[in-house]
């Protein structure tokens, strides 16, 4: 049985004070002890340290946004893996859509940097997902195909027991507009066959693959209710605790 995960990435938003004060409201709000799901928050790297306090003493774990695939040297402006465990970070979020629109980050790059992250101890949430228009051409499939070949190449099967795949519909991120649970269920089958024949059906089995775009505690229930949904990764509604815990609730009472 695969065991639920809800991650909130953060993005570029929050002040230090107000991370302190999201996390502080989320672990108030989550309670004391075992929660039955895994939980993340992703906080921009400069407030990693202070949420990481925050949340000490409780369930709710800490991830970052993205590194970069060396361990040090001279890359100015960059952040190793090793710097992240350092800190008691536990999870990096790579390949987000954003990043590889945004700041061209090919699969190749991808790769290099899931491989350093697992190398260095971190787990990954590895981002993948189709634009608009490829949906529209029915391209879903050979994208996703093309992003999981690159962006996992030279991770074995053993490593993808700390790797977590997130389905991320570039057209249903910000926008409001989700998946229908018919869709998410589709795309998270496809990436199940996929781990099944590049990998082994254990892998399938055992991989969680999370849904990401406008998830909301009013459609959380439906699209955490599918079958190969294995929890979500929420950007906007993680910034307030009284949307993000809502999820994090849908998520507990889901049982498969
Ligand atoms: P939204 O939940 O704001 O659509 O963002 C999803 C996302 O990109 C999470 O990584």
């Amino acid at each position: 049985m695969r065991r639920m995960f809800v991650a909130g990435n953060w993005k570029m938003n929050t002040t230090r004070q107000a991370g302190i004060d999201l996390a502080k409201g989320l672990v108030a709000a989550v309670g004391p002890g075992e929660l039955g799901v895994d939980v993340a928050v992703c906080p921009p790297f400069l407030y990693l340290d202070a949420v990481k306090a925050s949340v000490a003493g409780s369930a709710v774990t800490v991830g970052a946004q993205n590194c970069y695939f060396e361990k040090s040297g001279a890359f100015t402006g960059e952040v190793a893996p090793g710097m992240l465990v350092d800190i008691g970070c536990n999870w990096v979020i790579l390949g987000h859509s954003e990043r590889r629109a945004i700041l061209g980050e090919t699969d190749a790059v991808i790769a290099k940097k899931t491989a350093a992250a697992l190398a260095a101890g971190l787990k990954v949430i590895l981002c993948v997902g189709e634009q608009l228009s490829e949906r529209q051409a029915n391209q879903t499939e050979a994208v996703l195909d093309t992003q999981m070949a690159g962006s996992l190449a030279g991770i074995s099967a053993d490593q993808m027991g700390t790797v977590v795949i997130a389905y991320e519909p570039v057209w249903a991120i910000g926008t409001g507009v989700t998946a229908s649970n018919e869709q998410a269920q589709a795309a998270h089958a496809y990436l199940r066959g996929w781990l099944a024949s590049h990998y082994n059906p254990q892998v399938a089995q055992a991989t969680r693959i999370l849904y990401g775009g406008s998830v909301k505690g009013s459609n959380a229930q439906g699209l955490l209710g599918q079958a190969d949904v294995d929890g979500a990764l929420v950007g906007g509604a993680s910034l307030k605790v009284e949307d993000f815990a809502p999820i994090i609730q849908a998520a507990r009472e889901t049982r498969k």
